[in-house]
Formats: structure tokens, sequence, C-alpha cells
């Protein structure tokens, strides 16, 4: 065990994919040291509004108790030693603090799903940390700080897009080694894709909106998930990885709710959604008697991303997906008229949550190579 190599670990958010992150690096440390040779440490777990931090460590016991805690204790406050915290000024002071105790070549995760935190990333890579995300929200605030993160070397994002699917990994890949990527386009919500499934099968919109709510599948506002804004979100992230210099406005977005219902209640627009049935019904319908099905479709081509119902043959790869999956295909120049196709569970706490360890470790890997 002593020539393991310690990686400081600063995570921020201990909700669902925070809390199975906690537990998976506490089950495997052995398998991780005999694999790897590298030890993952916490030194700091930061909730919404509360912190816990040490420049030695904190220790297992700590990290348990953490996880035995309420959900949305997001002061963290029945730890021993828990700060409180007033607002992401303070995030901004822990990292500086640790630091200045001496802690090198830490890995930041943002398990979050906060807004406004791409500032912090950038800070913290400029202190020499790494900076793993599963939020997607720091990657498409400004294309700048996008471009500056990425630049830095120091980020990892595997599960913004398609959970742990290897999705960046893949694109990441094409682009290192000179390819050149000609579209990719895919299905990128789980439960969109339970909702054109459920509509092929002749459910009414208002019944597959509310089982995919009563199933879990949705967000706790639907809205946010039928807005699409979550697809658009990936699909901005792939494109700017492609280069281009795309912000939120440049995509093509089709909602999947009137305007007018975007000021409702949930129950409200819940019980709105039947206003809609009769379209979607048309919808399917007409995409069947051409022999199509309807499916919620990402797509990238030539500088452009457009997000929204599309029809597709029923035998193609999307057109074929079922239930809450997500599939993605590249086609680029080296690949030819063959694409590659990565597909399978878009979202799940414990996959998740394994998609941030992968990254954690490969950019620690990295990070002892490049920036020993
Ligand atoms: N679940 C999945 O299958 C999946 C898959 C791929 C990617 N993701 C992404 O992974 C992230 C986490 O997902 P989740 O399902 O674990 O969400 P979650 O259960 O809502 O957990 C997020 C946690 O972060 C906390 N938080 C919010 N703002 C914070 C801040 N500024 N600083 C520190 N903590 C903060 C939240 O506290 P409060 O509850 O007090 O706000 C909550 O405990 C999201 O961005 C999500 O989009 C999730």
């Amino acid at each position: 065990m002593s020539d393991l190599r310690d990686v400081p670990i600063i995570q921020f958010g201990v909700g669902g994919v925070g809390r199975a992150l906690l537990r998976q690096i506490l089950e495997t440390r052995a398998v991780v040291a005999r694999r790897t040779g590298l030890r993952l440490r916490h030194f700091g777990l930061v909730e919404w509004k509360g912190y816990v931090a040490d420049s030695n460590g904190l220790p297992d016991e700590l990290l348990q108790a953490a996880l035995a805690l309420p959900r949305g204790e997001s002061s963290l406050s029945g730890l021993p030693g828990a700060q409180p915290k007033a607002g992401h000024g303070e995030d901004r002071t822990l990292l500086d603090r640790l630091h200045q105790q001496g802690v090198r070549g830490a890995i930041v995760v943002d398990v979050t799903a906060a807004h406004g935190l791409e500032q912090l990333w950038l800070h913290a890579t400029g202190l020499g940390y790494g900076v793993v995300l599963s939020n997607k929200r720091p990657l498409t605030a400004s294309l700048e700080t996008f471009r500056a993160l990425e630049a830095s070397g120091r980020l990892r994002h595997e599960c913004t897009v398609g959970a742990a699917l290897p999705v960046i990994s893949t694109l990441r890949t094409l682009l290192d080694t000179g390819d050149e990527v000609l579209s990719i386009e895919g299905c990128f919500s789980g439960t969109l894709g339970y909702l054109t499934s459920a509509l092929d099968d002749g459910m009414p919109f208002s019944s597959a909106v509310a089982e995919a709510k009563r199933l879990g599948y949705t967000e706790p506002d639907p809205r946010e998930d039928l807005g699409g804004v979550d697809v658009a979100r990936k699909a901005l992230i792939l494109g700017r990885m492609l280069g281009w210099p795309l912000n939120f406005e440049d995509i093509a977005l089709e909602s999947l709710y009137p305007a007018r219902m975007a000021a409702l209640t949930v129950d409200e627009f819940l019980q709105a959604t039947s206003e809609l049935d009769a379209e979607y019904a048309q919808r399917a319908q007409d995409a069947q008697n051409r022999g199509l099905t309807l499916r919620y479709v990402a797509g990238l081509q030539d500088g452009h991303c457009r997000v929204g119902l599309r029809e597709v043959s029923r035998q193609s790869l999307m057109g074929s997906l079922r239930g809450t999956d997500n599939i993605v295909v590249f086609r680029t120049r080296r690949y030819g008229d063959n694409q590659i196709v990565v597909a399978g569970p878009g979202a799940g706490l414990e996959v998740t949550a394994e998609g941030v360890m992968g990254d954690i470790l490969d950019l620690a890997r990295e990070m002892v190579y490049n920036f020993p």
C-alpha cells in the first residue's frame, strides 16, 4: 500500500449521484488501488448550504456518516466539523484555503444540478486542480468559459451526455485522432424515449406524461423534460466539442408543449396536457401511415443543431429503440458508410456514479503524467 498515490477529491453535491459515488469509492478502494495504484481520498464534501473539509483528508467514518444523513440535508450540519455556507463566494475561498494548506493535484467533482459554477471550476483549474462534471450547466453557459475549461486539459465530463455511456470519450478520440465528424444524431432523453414509444403504442399524450411522471422518469416538473432543454444542453456540449461557436439560442429547439402552458402550476399543466392529445395522436398516426415512427431526436450537422420530434424509419437504430435507453450515432470521414453507435441506459444513479469515478481515475492518471 505504501506506493499508492493519493488523489484528493473535493466533491460538490451529495444528492443521488453524489451518494452513489461516495458509496462506490468506499466499497471499491481495494480493487481501485490494485488496478490503478491510486487511492481516492475525500478532502471536502460540499453541499448547497454547508460543507466539511480538512486539508489532512476526511476519515471514512465521516463519509459513512454523510451517507446516513437524510436526503436533502443541504447544510451537512449533522456531520462533525460541518461549516455553514452562504453562497458560491465561499466555495472559492474553500478551494483557495485547501490549496494554501498544501492540498495539491486535487480533483473537484461537480455532481450538483447548480447553475453558475463555471467560473469556480475555471478557478480550480488555475490552482492545478482537475474538474469532473456530471452537471451539464457549467458547459452550457458562456462559450468562452467552455473553451477555457477544455483548453485547461484538466476537464472530464463523460456523464454530461448519455450518463456513463462512452459518448464524450468516443467523440474526444475521434477529434484527437484527426477524424472528421460529419454528423452526430441520437435520442438523448430516456424520458422522451419512453414518451415517444408510448405514443407509438397508441397511448394518449396526457396519459404518457402522467405515467412517465408516476414511474419517476420525469423531473418533478415534467416541463423540464418536455421542453427539450436538457436534450438541447447535451447537443450544445457536443456541438461545442466539435469546435462550433454555438450558444444555447443557436439551437433549433422544438418544445413538446406550447408557450401558453409555461406559466401553469405543475398540477394545472398535467391537467392541460389532454388538450394536446389529439395533435400528438395525429402526428403518431401520420408517421405510422408512412411506415415511420416518432422519436425526439438531437441532430448535429454542418455547424447546426436541431432538437425535436422527427419521423424515423422503424427499422433504423433510433426507430427500434424502446423505453428509456439512449442512442448516439456518429458518422465520420474515416468510418465512411459505417457508423459508430453508442447505446444503452442514459440515466441511473449507480451507472452515472461509475462514469464519474471512471473520469476521476482517468484524469488523475493524466494529471500525474502531464502535470507531475
Ligand atoms: N441522475 C442521473 O441519472 C444523472 C445522469 C447523468 C447526469 N446527471 C447529472 O448529475 C447531477 C446530479 O444529479 P442527481 O440526480 O444526483 O441530482 P440531485 O439528487 O438533485 O443532487 C444534486 C445535489 O447537489 C446539491 N447542490 C445543489 N446546488 C449546489 C451547490 N451550489 N453546491 C453544492 N451542492 C449543491 C443539491 O442540494 P439541494 O437538494 O439542497 O439543492 C443536491 O444534494 C445533475 O446535474 C444531473 O443532471 C444525473
